[in-house]
Order: structure tokens, then C-alpha cells, then sequence
């Protein structure tokens, strides 16, 4: 019988075409995630899911599926959205995809780090109100990079992409996560492992890759913030709820630290209001991932991924509980 394959949203062409050789293909073409009812609808009796970052996997969804799901193929990296375990206890096998996203979110946080350390969202607003501006020996001053320490939360691929992009800006590299990484990636990074709080007190940029889970939500509270410099920075490119942002928001008002970048919002795609009216935080639309060709790879290894189940091979990249 062949495979019926769901994908949740518009995803670029080379993926629709592997799937349609795969199976035969119900692409739901909306750009926005679809509400949960037409959701649950669109996948009844699916054996293959291709789902985006908003999609919630959960016992609902399995439910509406149907036993004859298979596997669920995220196409992103971040797999908050879906419950392994409740996919596990159903035999339904779960992808993402990771890799083939790295260089391009990498670029977006040092790219934000660059943007809130030298003041270039104040400034490019400046123009753009026509607001007169005359260039003078202390206008608008940022803070050079050179011989800082960036503060690397989690070094998996995202964040070590990152550091090598922060050590050609001559940044000094300490890291925090769940375990120290080999001798030899801390010798290529000059990194020096610490544990997250030393971390905090000691970096002039914090710089948040680790991915959301039931630990990591609201990594960054109010006391966490207080920990570090008032003169620090702290970006976040992995997921909005690693970060109270009502706790930033007051933080960067009353000067606890000096500024933030963002690329991802606690309630996306809402952000908290008093981030909007303060200058020192960088704002942008979660596009870590936002390149044509990094889309497409990553459309295509999802369904890759479920062209590798249903044809009953195993998944290229799988999440283990
Ligand atoms: C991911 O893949 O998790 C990214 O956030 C998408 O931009």
C-alpha cells in the first residue's frame, strides 16, 4: 500500500519532490502553522509527518494520526515541539535536523553580538527617523570585541560554529554545558571549560545555544542576570523560554547588564512589550535558520528522514530519549 505523507506547511520544492517518491503527498502549502483542529484533521491516517517547529506533537496529535504513524521528520533542529517519549511509547519514530542549520544560525549570533556591541539597530533607527547626527569623538561608542570573553552556553555544533566565528573577531572562548568537550575542540577554540556560574560572572557576552527543554526553561532568571557584569551582553539564538524575558526586559531598563540580542521570543511570535522601548536590545525574527539554501537542506533531510523509515531503513538523523 503506499505511504501516506503529511507535511504541515510550505516547505521548499526539492523536499516535496523526494517525498512524492516516496508516497503520495498531502503538502498543506500555508506559510503559517496550521491551528490545532485543521492540524489534527490534515494528519488523520498519516504514516509519514513532516512537521515545522510550531506544530505541538503531542498525545493529541498522535491520537489524530492514527496507529499507522510511523515517524514525525521536524525540519528544524530544535525539537521542543514534539514529545519523544509520548512518539517512543508509540513506536513512532522521531527526526531532526541537525547540521545542515549550523553555519547559518552561527552567522545570526554573531551577527547579533556584533549588532547590540556596536550599536548598529541604534543607529540604522537613527537614520531611518531622519533624526540629525553629526559624527563626533563620542557619539554613539560600542564596545570592541577584541580580547572579551564570549560565554558559550552549551558547545554543541551551534555554539562551537560560533565560537570560531567569535575567535576571528579575537574573542576569548569559555564555555558551560553538561559535559567538557574533547581536549582537542578546547585546544582549536582556546576554550576553558566553567561551570555555569563562574561563566556568568566573568563573560563580556553571553551567548545561549543550549536547546529548550523542561531544565533549561528560564535558564536566565532574574538572579541569573544579576550574576552577570553590568557592562555584559547576552544573545539568544536557541529558544525564547530559555529566557524570562520580562526579567530581561527589566534588567536591560535598570542597567543590570548593558544589552541583548535576540533572535527568538519567549511567546513568539509576540514579544514583551517593554523590550519594544528599550535601545539597548537588538530585536530580529527568529532567523537563525533564514537562508534559501539552509531551508532547503533542512526540508530535504526531513524528508529524507521519513523517505529512510518508510522504505524501512533507518532515519538519517534520529532523536534519542
Ligand atoms: C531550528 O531548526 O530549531 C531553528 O530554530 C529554526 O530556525
Amino acid at each position: 500500500m503506499t505511504a501516506c505523507i503529511v507535511v504541515t506547511g510550505r516547505v521548499p520544492e526539492p523536499a516535496l519532490e523526494l517525498l512524492r517518491e516516496a508516497g503520495e503527498l498531502d503538502a498543506h502549502m500555508q506559510e503559517t502553522t496550521l491551528p490545532v483542529d485543521e492540524l489534527h484533521a490534515a494528519i488523520a491516517g498519516a504514516d509519514a509527518v513532516i512537521t515545522l517547529l510550531n506544530d505541538q506533537v503531542d498525545d493529541a496529535f498522535l491520537d489524530a494520526a492514527g496507529p499507522q504513524l510511523r515517524i514525525v521528520a521536524n525540519a528544524a533542529v530544535g525539537y521542543n515541539n514534539i514529545d519523544v517519549a509520548a512518539c517512543a511509547a508509540r513506536g513512532v519514530l522521531v527526526t531532526n535536523t541537525p547540521g545542515v542549520l549550523t553555519d547559518a544560525t552561527a552567522d545570526i549570533a554573531m551577527a547579533l553580538i556584533l549588532m547590540v556591541t556596536r550599536r548598529l539597530g541604534e543607529g540604522e533607527r537613527v537614520i531611518r527617523s531622519r533624526t540629525q547626527w553629526r559624527w563626533h569623538m563620542h557619539y554613539m561608542l560600542g564596545t570592541g570585541l577584541q580580547g572579551k570573553k564570549l560565554g558559550i552556553v552549551g558547545l554543541g555544533q551551534i555554539g562551537t560554529a560560533t565560537a570560531r566565528r567569535a575567535r576571528a573577531f579575537g574573542m576569548e572562548i569559555i564555555y558551560s554545558g553538561r559535559r567538557r568537550a574533547d581536549e582537542e575542540l578546547e585546544a582549536e577554540l582556546g576554550a576553558t571549560f566553567f561551570g555555569f556560574d563562574d561563566l556568568l560572572g566573568t563573560s563580556d557576552v553571553v551567548s545561549l545555544h543550549c536547546p529548550l527543554t523542561p531544565e533549561t526553561h528560564h535558564l536566565i532568571t532574574p538572579e541569573r542576570l544579576a550574576q552577570m557584569r553590568s557592562d555584559a551582553y547576552l544573545v539568544n539564538t536557541t529558544r525564547g523560554p530559555v529566557v524570562d524575558e520580562g526579567a530581561l526586559a527589566e534588567a536591560l531598563r535598570d542597567g543590570v547588564i548593558k544589552g541583548a540580542g535576540l533572535d527568538v521570543f519567549e511567546h513568539e511570535p509576540d514579544v514583551y512589550p517593554a523590550l519594544l522601548e528599550l535601545e539597548n536590545v537588538v530585536l530580529i525574527p527568529h532567523l537563525g535558520s533564514a537562508t534559501i539554501e539552509t531551508r532547503t537542506a533542512m526540508a530535504v533531510l526531513a524528508a529524507r528522514n521519513a523517505a529512510a523509515v518508510l522504505s524501512g531503513d533507518q532515519p538519517l538523523t534520529p532523536v534519542t530519549l
